[in-house]
């Protein structure tokens, strides 16, 4: 496990940052390390702060953590005090296989004994994406209150990466990368032919905490150009969350490690 300073982002006025790189071996490896995290976060928060506030990732590379936490930490986890949110939905129903509301449910939420009140979906039913973006952003506001000009500061941010650097619904050049003062916004992404609800920057790099999952080989080369390359940020939005008061972890497998130049 190493901490690795990075220099490049100054220009974007991102704060130096220590990186915390966690390689472990096995994919199930990362997930067992991921799900320590989790575990400790939620316990630490509930014990400072008496609630735990996370946001969810989707795709495929989590479900396999959210399955591990339900099977260990089910009964032992506050999950009164533990409140779930999404860092970007498709926009699709929530019923739907696409949803990542959904597949979060049947892997863990469904799984857990917590109370329906404290899970907080993207309203991605609304065949209006913006209003979907901007009713989510006012629920966002109505749990956090953030005062004028602040951003809510969640306790952990979990993360994948797409192999074109995505990160949460944010794609390389796209609108929401500019956004400085939203929360959650629609972004049209052109090569999917399609809306997402994402969080913005902003509001990802106030986070305590942002963990990225990143599994296989077919992610090798992206992590390789996002934690060592020097590609401009917009075209790797991953670059660009460094939480400027928080921790950022990146949890990779062998596999995803092994274009990486720094040795173990
Ligand atoms: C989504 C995610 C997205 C995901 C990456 C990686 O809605 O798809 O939030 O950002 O994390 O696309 O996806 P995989 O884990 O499936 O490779």
């Amino acid at each position: 496990m190493r901490c690795v300073k990075f220099q490049q982002w100054t220009n974007r006025n991102v704060v130096n940052a220590s990186v915390d790189v966690r390689r472990l071996t096995t994919p199930q490896d990362l997930f067992q390390a991921a799900a320590e995290e989790v575990i400790g976060a939620a316990t630490d928060a509930v014990a400072q702060r008496g609630r735990f506030t996370i946001a969810l990732s989707g795709g495929s590379t989590p479900k396999n953590l959210y399955t591990l936490i339900a099977a260990t930490a089910s009964a032992t986890l506050p999950w009164d005090q533990m409140f779930f949110f999404w860092g970007d939905e498709r926009h699709v129903p929530l019923d739907d296989p696409e949803s990542n509301y959904r597949m979060a449910k049947e892997a863990l939420l469904s799984k857990v004994p917590i109370p329906p009140a404290n899970i907080f979906p993207v309203p991605a039913e609304n065949p209006d994406a913006a209003a979907a973006a901007q009713a989510y952003e006012q629920t966002l506001r109505k749990f956090f209150a953030p005062g004028p000009g602040e951003f809510p500061c969640f306790d952990l941010i979990l993360l994948g990466i797409g192999a074109d650097g995505h990160t949460a619904s944010l794609f390389p050049e796209t609108a929401a990368l500019q956004e400085k003062s939203r929360l959650v916004v629609a972004n049209w992404v052109e090569k999917l032919k399609t809306s997402r609800i994402t969080f913005t920057l902003p509001l990802l790099n106030a986070a305590r905490c942002v963990a990225f999952l990143v599994s296989g080989t077919d992610k090798a080369a992206v992590l390789h150009e996002v934690l060592e390359g020097n590609a401009p940020a917009e075209k790797y939005p991953s670059k660009l969350v460094r939480p400027s008061q928080g921790k950022l972890i990146w949890f990779v497998d062998r596999a995803a490690a092994s274009e990486l130049s720094t040795a173990a």
